[in-house]
């Protein structure tokens, strides 16, 4: 069965300046998939993140999402898209209720549905509380789950997260991976970039490594076992495929 991919790379590349931070980069990803993007700090992750999500213009190469691309239909496919940056940078100055409301409006979520979505989203995240409180008097975790929720405001076909988990509780954790299965269950596409493997190995379909720009292995985590010459864990393949050779100078050097 082959359906259309609800994100498509094809020859992905950026550039900053002379530096490249992706280079050709093509991957699909469809619906009913949570795929896991990994690779080492400064590998491409982000930049590649926020070229889907239209935030950044490819240097070359194409961007699909939804089959709508990127560069020369960026309302059709942002409206499709939920986002959650690696550092949310919400308006502090309005209360998550009020948040809420301006992304379902931004949206177009309907009237009617908009009132009780708010209270939904809050009530999933154990927002409804600090619903009526600014944002800037939230914790990280409450901001990031603020994120979350403004991100799921429309129930998008397409959600994108750069490092979705970092500060959130065990049971906030837990509830976000509920979250990402369910909404690809309903038939969304999920991108997660994230450097906790036990994440990726549980909870995503397929797994792609980036190294320096490169994608340099996609696949199920059995594809993987198969590529990583008799390593087990993710862990293992992750280091011998981005280097991992060089854990032994750093014992050296603390020897
Ligand atoms: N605005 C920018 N200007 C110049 N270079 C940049 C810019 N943003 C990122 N880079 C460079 O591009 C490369 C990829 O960065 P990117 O943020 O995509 O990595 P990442 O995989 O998300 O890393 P991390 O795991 O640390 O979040 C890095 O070498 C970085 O220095
Ligand atoms: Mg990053």
């Amino acid at each position: 069965m082959s359906t259309t991919p609800l994100i498509e790379l094809q020859h992905l590349v950026k550039r900053y300046g002379d530096k490249t931070a992706v280079g050709d980069v093509t991957l699909e990803v469809h619906a009913g998939e949570i795929f896991g993007f990994l690779g080492p700090n400064g590998a491409g992750k982000t930049t590649t993140i926020r070229v889907i999500v239209g935030l950044l213009q490819p240097t070359s190469g194409t961007v699909r999402v939804g089959g709508y691309d990127v560069q020369a239909q960026p309302l059709q496919a942002k409206a499709i898209c939920g986002y959650v940056p690696d550092q949310p940078n919400l308006y502090a100055k309005l209360t998550a209720r009020e948040l809420l409301r301006f992304v379902g409006d931004l949206y177009g979520v309907k009237r009617t549905q908009v009132a009780h979505r708010i209270e939904e989203l809050l009530r999933l995240f154990d927002l409804t509380a600090a619903g009526d409180d600014p944002i800037d008097s939230y914790s990280h975790g409450m901001k990031q789950k603020t994120a979350l929720a403004a991100a799921l405001m429309h129930d998008p076909r397409v959600l994108v997260l750069d490092e979705p988990t970092v500060g959130l509780d065990p049971k906030s954790a837990r509830l976000f991976k509920d979250i990402l299965r369910q909404m690809a269950d309903r038939g969304a596409a999920v991108f997660l970039s994230t450097h906790i493997l036990e994440i990726a190995e549980h909870m995503c379909d397929r797994i792609g490594i980036i190294d320096r720009g490169r994608l340099i292995a996609v696949g199920t985590m059995e594809e993987l076992r198969a590529l990583g010459k008799g390593e087990r864990s993710l862990e293992d393949i992750f280091l011998s495929l981005t280097g991992g050779a060089e854990y032994a100078e750093i014992a050296e050097v603390l020897r």
